[in-house]
């Protein structure tokens, strides 16, 4: 078998991308955009030590679960990786992708309670994020392809609501590759890199990324703008870097107040274009309510929220307990996270402390174990997971109970398998399987959050409880 060799198979099963995984003749094989049991003939891109790569050519025999994409730049553009598979397919697919993770890197099987999806499963993002470019001599406004920085043209997107569309039709008129350029990644030359816009409860920022310190006849696009969003707030962010890191350090308030009042479960608060939000609102609630129902509080018990973001949960959970300490990396989420304590008179309950995790809650938990207290330890890590000196203090300190909210399933089942001993650390590393654990936690549930229908992503929450 060799690079360009067409293949025939059944999918057998469904990686962690979403991708079909095929075993022929002792290599396995990642074909995107296929379904398990489907006969499918794809040509070979890639192909190296018993793992190979291909692109499908034609399905054979199609699953019943398979559905036509409503999306003209599927499978080109990065964004959606299911949307070929119908929705309860879907959500076995992610089931599976958990239960794999924890069997592959921990070594344990687990059972998923209960998988929590919002009702609308189209149209449920409330952010944007669109890369503008000029490439090929032209001005694209779209969305990156998968792993790569080609700018696939958009006019809507499935996931996106309407605004969106309103959004990106202003942002090609006002990006005329004259006036006001497009950045250009080759020649680093070019004005305009990306616009991120939030909306929540029909209340927008848009941030215009610009590799320069102001854009010229900013004022037309901030009127074509207010035309179809009366409440709107518009940055310039400064990035002049050549890396892949969507914003620079400055932000530049062009208009209106600079951020969104939301008011949630009895708190209220704000959000700035930095701030952490989940894209997905209706379930995002959904997820927060069952942590404070997971972590059961009393009002004898401190509660320290890792990785706590604008401080919306840190606040929920306050209102339970005697203390809620919340650790954030990001100043203006902290300073947004004070804020909300002041204006929800919840400044004696909540201490929102700006520093990373690793730093700040190893002695903290340490602290609050010395000082006698009841302590729930919730952890909602970005991507990469926790840092591995908090999980050690939290096994040296052991707080009552930990959750786990993770948007990576493999670093998930990484760190649970650190805190529940099924995996060995040695000097500060993990280095395999324990055969013989001796527990300080057990994992007493995992259920899952579909916050991003028709992607390859799925939240889930994990609880432990000290044994
Ligand atoms: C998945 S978000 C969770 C935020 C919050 N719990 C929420 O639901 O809105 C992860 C947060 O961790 C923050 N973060 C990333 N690395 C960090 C670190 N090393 N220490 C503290 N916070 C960090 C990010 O800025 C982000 O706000």
């Amino acid at each position: 078998m060799k690079k360009n060799d067409l293949l025939t198979g059944f999918c057998d099963e469904i990686g962690f991308n979403g991708e079909g995984i095929f075993h022929i003749e002792g290599t396995t094989f990642f074909v995107p955009y296929c379904l398990r049991g489907e006969l499918v003939t794809f040509k070979v891109l890639k192909i190296k030590k018993g793992i190979g790569y291909g692109k499908v050519e034609s399905i054979l025999e199609k699953s019943p679960d398979r559905t036509e994409p409503n999306c003209n730049v599927f499978s080109k553009c990065g964004g959606c990786q299911l949307l070929h598979a119908n929705y309860d397919c879907q959500l076995n697919i992610k089931k599976q992708t958990v239960k794999n993770a924890f069997k592959k890197i921990c070594g344990l099987d687990i059972n998923i309670d209960s998988v929590y999806h919002g009702e609308n499963i189209y149209g449920y993002r409330n952010k944007l994020q669109l890369p503008v470019r000029e490439q090929n001599g032209r001005v694209k406004v779209g969305f990156f392809r998968e792993n790569s920085h080609d700018v696939v043209e958009i006019d809507s997107c499935a996931i996106q609501p309407s605004w969106a569309t309103e959004i990106i039709k202003i942002i090609k008129n006002f990006v005329d590759g004259k006036k006001v350029t497009a950045y250009n990644e080759t020649t680093k030359k070019g004005l305009i890199r990306h616009v991120v816009v939030r909306e929540i409860d029909n209340k927008f920022i848009v941030t215009v990324v610009a590799n320069g310190d102001k854009i010229m006849g900013v004022n037309r696009l901030i009127e074509a703008l207010l035309q179809k969003f009366s409440d709107l707030s518009v940055y310039l962010n400064v990035n002049k870097k050549d890396d892949n890191i969507i914003f620079g350090d400055r932000f530049v308030l062009l208009y209106g107040n600079g951020k969104i009042a939301i008011s949630e479960f009895g708190i209220n608060y704000e959000v700035g274009p930095q701030s952490f939000v989940q894209v997905n609102t209706e379930v995002k609630n959904l997820l927060y309510q069952k942590v404070v129902e997971f972590a059961d509080i009393g009002g004898d018990y401190v509660v320290i929220d890792g990785y706590s973001g604008a401080g919306v949960l840190t606040a929920m959970l306050s209102k339970k307990a005697k203390k809620a300490y919340g650790v954030e990396i990001i100043k203006e989420a902290v300073d947004s996270a004070n804020k909300l304590a002041k204006d929800n008179g919840l400044s004696d309950k909540m201490e929102s402390i700006c520093a990373p995790c690793e730093d700040i809650l190893p002695d903290l938990i340490e602290r609050e174990a010395k000082n006698g207290n009841k302590t729930v330890l919730v952890l909602d890590p970005p991507r990469k997971g926790v840092e591995l000196n908090v999980l050690l203090s939290a096994l040296k300190c052991k707080p009552d109970k930990i959750i786990y909210v993770a948007c990576s399933p493999q670093s998930l089942a990484r760190d649970i398998g650190v805190l529940t001993d099924n995996l060995q650390v040695e000097d500060n590393k993990i280095t395999g399987l324990n055969k013989t654990p001796n527990p300080v936690y057990e994992l007493t549930s995992v259920s899952l959050f579909d916050l991003f229908p028709h992607t390859k992503h799925i939240e889930s929450l994990a609880v432990l409880r000290k044994i």
